[in-house]
């Protein structure tokens, strides 16, 4: 129970690796705000959190600027602090059978609206907890990045590649500031992993992508979440600025 006491937001936490995160901290004692902008399968999700610990759930969008600011008053009125914020909450635009779609073929709407939820949501919602984080002298900060970011986007959009790299810089610039405050910001960059989002591509397209994993299988939100739990604990204290790799050894660096 590393986490007790402390209050940690989740986004897009209704599924996938969100979920699981969420359900990883909670086990831990950390008391978990999971927020998405999906009300059903937040709901649905609902038993499966509350089963893991104490979690409290809320509908968010966070390309919503004011309503992220909104939201995070509101926890910090309540709850009096914030230790842990998550930024999960991801798309990525598909084409047909959720194939890449090429640079050649991108629209500005696509690149306005993956930027908006990947890059400027999580802008957002580190704009509005690390002051909090600051003044206590502790927080953790995890934003999920993806192997797209790290090196050559085989499959996600221009868009996407360029989002997540920027949450790569974000996350190096929030630590390059913060760190002296006690405040850790890190990034988490998936490869493959189980989720709603990576079973658009077919199981067949998944099978020929776990066959060129080091491990040979793709991984599971588990694994995903197993590392997000470690930066999000006072165990990471001197880690910061960094990108921790959870791909089966598909990408080294
Ligand atoms: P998913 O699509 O299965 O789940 C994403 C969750 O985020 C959903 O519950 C969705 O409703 C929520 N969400 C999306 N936009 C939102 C918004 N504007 N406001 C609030 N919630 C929103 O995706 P998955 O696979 O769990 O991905 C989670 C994160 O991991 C994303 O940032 C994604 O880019 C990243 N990632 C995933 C990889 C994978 O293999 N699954 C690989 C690399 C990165």
């Amino acid at each position: 129970m590393e986490l007790k006491g402390n209050i940690a937001i989740v986004t897009g936490a209704a599924r996938g690796i969100g979920l699981g995160v969420a359900k990883a901290l909670a086990r831990q004692g950390a008391h978990v705000i999971a927020l998405d902008r999906l009300a059903e399968e937040l709901e649905q999700a609902g038993e499966q959190l509350r089963s893991a610990g104490s979690v409290e759930t809320g509908i968010l969008d966070v390309s919503d600027a004011e309503a992220v600011r909104a939201r995070v008053a509101d926890i910090r009125g309540r709850h009096g602090r914030i230790d842990i914020l998550v930024n999960n909450a991801g798309i990525s635009v598909k084409g047909d059978n959720g194939r890449r779609i090429p640079f050649l073929s991108s629209t500005r709407e696509a690149w306005d609206t993956t930027l908006q939820v990947n890059l400027t949501g999580t802008y957002e919602f580190c704009r509005a907890v690390i002051p909090g984080m600051v003044k206590q002298k502790y927080g953790r900060v995890v934003n999920i990045a993806s192997q797209a970011g790290r090196t050559r986007p085989e499959f996600a959009d221009t868009a996407y590649a360029a989002s997540k790299a920027g949450v790569i810089g974000l996350t190096r610039s929030i630590a390059e500031e913060v760190s002296q405050f006690g405040v850790t910001a890190n990034c988490v960059a998936p490869g493959r992993i189980d989720t709603p989002m990576v079973a658009t591509a077919g199981a067949q397209a998944n099978a020929l992508y776990a066959e060129r994993i080091p491990a040979r299988r793709i991984g599971t939100t588990e694994e995903l979440a197993a590392a997000v739990a470690f930066l999000a604990s006072p165990g990471s204290s001197f880690i910061s600025g960094t990108t921790i790799d959870v791909n089966g050894g598909y990408f080294m660096t």
